[in-house]
């Protein structure tokens, strides 16, 4: 588990706050459609999707402290990868009158009913991370920027492949490309941000996808899974590989790396003849930083959750007390029924050069790296 973040989030948070006040003033005030909601005081639900991955956990903790150091209680709630768990978790959130909904939703596009007895309660929704879909009841976002996230994924192949300008001559160099959940908004934006990179390369013939997979609808991987990334690379692998080797895989999230790199070492990889590909991920989940000293995954993403948890506080207290909370997007992030107002945090690439970054940054402690 991670090092204790109490001190690190209230300063970003109180950072924050004054931020948001500052930016808003006065004039943003009055502008909210709840009902006046008293200041400070009262419960907010948080409903994250899973205990599985360990940056869920952070994030879930990290807002509670910081909610808690902001004068709220919270109820904080997982489910457990199951659509029906987590809207049964919000139902309850709003039966028992929770002041706030933060949400990182399984599946984005399920929550359109839930949502609405919120908006009936009065309640106002925040999405969290993952954008919330097909409702006009969600207020705001806190997220990374997405895009982004899969740009820095597919430079960072580029790079460490040494390919150039995508027309320079060269040896070609064999990838295959994985995507997540399908039901989750942020998967097209990491997809779409590292086929930008990386589709001038294909089109050039520098990068061969030998399976030929090449949609984002072949690569998903539902609810993120490992294990159906694993079983999908061993396919991979047997039907497109005999004596070619895997030089680079997309992987947009360090637990599907991690069932990406199972796959690869089952079929030998690993070894001074047949070294593993680049491999990159997301979140700096620790068993990934630890691979990426170790030498197996190559690159991850890092997107402080603390971070995070302290954008969405911030927003939430704003909201509850009539205040417009502080924003940077206002046009990327349409769900289908409307633009949700964002802020988006930028996220940092992470490589065996660079892990000390996050040591630094008071992630991990040097001792959890080790
Ligand atoms: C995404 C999130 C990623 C990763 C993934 C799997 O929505 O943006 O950072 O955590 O879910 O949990």
């Amino acid at each position: 588990m991670r090092i204790s973040r109490t001190a690190a989030a209230a300063a970003s948070l109180a950072a924050l706050l004054t931020l948001s006040l500052t930016a808003c003033g006065q004039e943003a005030r009055g502008g909210s459609r709840y009902r006046p909601a008293g200041g400070k005081g009262g419960t907010i639900g948080l409903a994250m999707p899973t205990k599985a991955s360990e940056r869920w956990i952070a994030d879930g903790e990290n807002m509670a402290e910081q909610f808690r150091e902001a004068g709220y209680d919270t109820d904080l709630q997982y489910g457990d990868d199951k659509v029906e768990n987590q809207i049964a978790q919000i139902e309850n959130m709003i039966t028992k009158g929770r002041k706030l909904l933060v949400v990182a939703a399984i599946d984005g596009s399920a929550l359109t009913e839930v949502l609405q007895r919120a908006e009936d309660a009065g309640i106002p929704v925040i999405s969290y991370d993952r954008l919330i879909m097909g409702t006009e009841h969600v207020d705001y976002y806190a997220s990374f920027d997405n895009e982004r996230v899969g740009e820095l994924q597919a430079r960072y192949i580029v790079d460490a492949l040494r390919l150039g300008p995508a027309t320079a001559a060269g040896r070609p160099y064999n990838i295959e490309l994985f995507a997540g959940s399908p039901d989750d908004n942020n998967t097209k934006y990491f997809w779409n941000g590292a086929m930008k990179v990386l589709r001038p390369y294909v089109a050039s013939g520098r990068l061969v996808v030998r399976s030929k997979q090449t949609r984002m609808s072949q690569a998903t991987t539902l609810r993120w899974d490992g294990g159906t990334a694993q079983k999908r690379m061993d396919d991979l692998i047997s039907k497109n590989y005999g004596e070619e080797r895997v030089d680079a895989v997309l992987s947009p999230y360090d637990g599907i790396s991690i069932g990406v790199i199972s796959a690869l070492k089952s079929a030998g990889y690993g070894t001074t003849s047949r070294p593993l590909p680049v491999v990159t991920g997301q979140d700096a989940e620790l068993a990934s930083v630890k691979s990426i000293i170790r030498g197996e995954q190559t690159q991850t993403v890092f997107k402080d959750t603390r971070k995070l948890a302290a954008q969405a506080v911030a927003m939430g207290d704003a909201v509850l007390n009539g205040r417009k909370p502080q924003v940077n997007n206002t046009k990327d992030y349409h769900n289908g029924r409307k633009t949700v107002p964002s802020f988006l945090l930028d996220p940092v690439s992470i490589d065996k050069s660079n892990t000390g970054l996050l040591v630094d940054e008071g992630y991990f402690t040097a001792g959890q790296l080790k």
